[in-house]
């Protein structure tokens, strides 16, 4: 039996999402929660190890997405769940709905085999909130250009994009009880407003 709340934070690269954490975090603290601060893939050491390599290293779609699951594995078992479990609210930059967007809607990878990995890893563990910040392909294109140094999956094509974009906004429809789409395509302070707003119902 968990007691805290899972809440998961998704988006296209460049929608901007990383940027609300503070404010997430801090309006959850003012309620008086413990707050478990986390990402994906990484959030643990083998899986920030494991996040070097698929970040960096190119290699099948499969085998990304088995490393994935692998340090969600990881990252389950000796973060989110204990926190869970004492009661803590965790929020994860990133869980297996960006393994659906990237891997098997831009990449290609079967849905029915990340179902299976799904069903293993995480049995009946699913976000209570994810929180998708949503902005137009050109947008999000346009703000990784002025970024740092992009990673692999930020040099992709506008098509790669697009199916992100496409299969991320089929998971909210398909699971309307657990998403909220944020318009991220505003000024920084309406976002920030959003955000608070969706947390103060929680
Ligand atoms: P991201 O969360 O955007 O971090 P940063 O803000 O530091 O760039 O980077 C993680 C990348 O990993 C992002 O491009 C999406 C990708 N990713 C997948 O392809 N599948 C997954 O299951 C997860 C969790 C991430």
């Amino acid at each position: 039996m968990t007691t805290g709340k899972f809440i998961t934070l998704e988006g296209m690269d460049g929608a901007g999402k990383s940027t609300h954490i503070p404010t997430i975090i801090a309006a959850l603290q003012a309620c008086g929660h413990e707050v478990v601060s986390t990402r994906e893939p990484g959030g643990t050491v083998l899986g920030e190890r494991l996040r070097e390599l698929l970040l960096h290293e190119n290699m099948h779609a499969e085998t990304e997405t088995l490393l994935m699951f692998a340090a969600r594995r990881e990252h389950i078992d000796s973060v989110i769940a204990p926190a869970l479990a004492r009661g803590a609210y965790v929020l994860s930059d990133r869980f297996t709905d960006a393994t659906y967007a990237y891997q098997s809607g831009a990449k290609g990878v079967v849905a029915a085999k990340v179902e299976l990995l799904e069903q293993w890893v995480q049995a009946d563990l699913q976000p209570d909130l994810t929180l998708l910040f949503d902005v137009p392909v050109e947008v999000s294109m346009q703000r990784l250009a002025t970024a740092r140094s992009p990673d692999k999956f930020e040099r992709e094509s506008a098509d790669f994009f697009t199916r992100i974009r496409q299969a991320y906004l089929q998971r909210a429809q398909q699971n309307p009880s657990r998403f909220r789409i944020i318009d991220a395509n505003r000024a920084l302070e309406d976002v920030k407003q959003s955000v608070e707003e969706i947390i103060s119902t929680l």
